[in-house]
């Protein structure tokens, strides 16, 4: 199964934000995306979350995550997303995966002999979803650790974890799990966890931890397309 990655694109009408966020140009940059992700003949596109920024009105924010959505549908490869930090702030996760044509948070991929498993940690430490004007993106968790234990049980083939959010222990501490260590020891007991892959760390990072790979994508919004896309093969 080839994947196309990308992350962070953080669209909105501002030219520059942050200081070195281009948020106006990453709708053009998804485009290019695209096309990179068709030529290579890639079969699912993933998109890890913080895909548009906030505006002065819902509207605007709305009509921005449509325009997501747009480039999305144009292609024939089907795609996936999660939500980030950035999109729980303006979106409630109904109203954000039904703009993007999705029903719900993407459920688990299996093809290739892999599986794919997707976790939303857009929650606070104590368990509550962030919800629209109430995120902290230095206070994230996965609440759902036994079930967790439970879905990797009973993979019977390598898993790869997508989220938002990041567990690599090389990337500052205010962008990772509050519990990342027992998420990490978690995958490690598993045996089947072969690769976490994340956006959120902007500058990007690729580490290996006890055998896992922890892949962080660098923001589309930050830099040229082709260093921040990644197109990988599993299974
Ligand atoms: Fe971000």
């Amino acid at each position: 199964m080839k994947l196309g990655l990308f992350s962070d694109s953080h669209y909105s009408s501002a030219h520059l934000t942050c200081g070195c966020r281009y948020n106006s140009k990453s709708l053009e940059k998804m485009m290019e995306a695209y096309r990179m992700f068709g030529d290579t003949g890639c079969d699912l596109v993933l998109c890890l979350g913080d895909l548009t920024d906030t505006e002065a009105s819902y509207a605007q924010e709305c009509d921005n995550l449509r325009a997501c959505a747009a480039v999305m549908d144009d292609s024939p490869i089907p795609t996936l997303c999660l939500m980030g930090n950035h999109d729980a702030f303006v979106f409630t996760e109904d109203a954000f995966y039904k703009m993007l044509g999705q029903k719900h948070r993407p459920h688990p991929v299996s093809a290739d002999g892999v599986t794919l498993l997707f976790l939303d940690a857009c929650h606070f430490s104590d368990g509550t979803h962030y919800g629209p004007g109430h995120s902290d993106w230095t206070n994230t968790c996965y609440p759902h650790t036994d079930a967790l234990r439970t879905q990797l049980s009973a993979a019977d083939t390598p898993v790869y974890v997508f989220m938002h959010q990041n567990l690599d222990p090389a990337i500052p501490e205010n962008h990772r799990l509050s519990n990342d260590a027992l998420i990490r020891r978690i995958f490690e007991e598993s045996g089947v966890v072969h690769g976490v892959i994340s956006g959120h760390y902007h500058p990007g990072k690729d580490s290996v931890v006890n055998g896992i790979r922890y892949l962080t994508l660098p923001a589309l919004c930050e830099g040229e397309t082709a260093d921040a896309v990644r197109i990988v093969e599993l299974g």
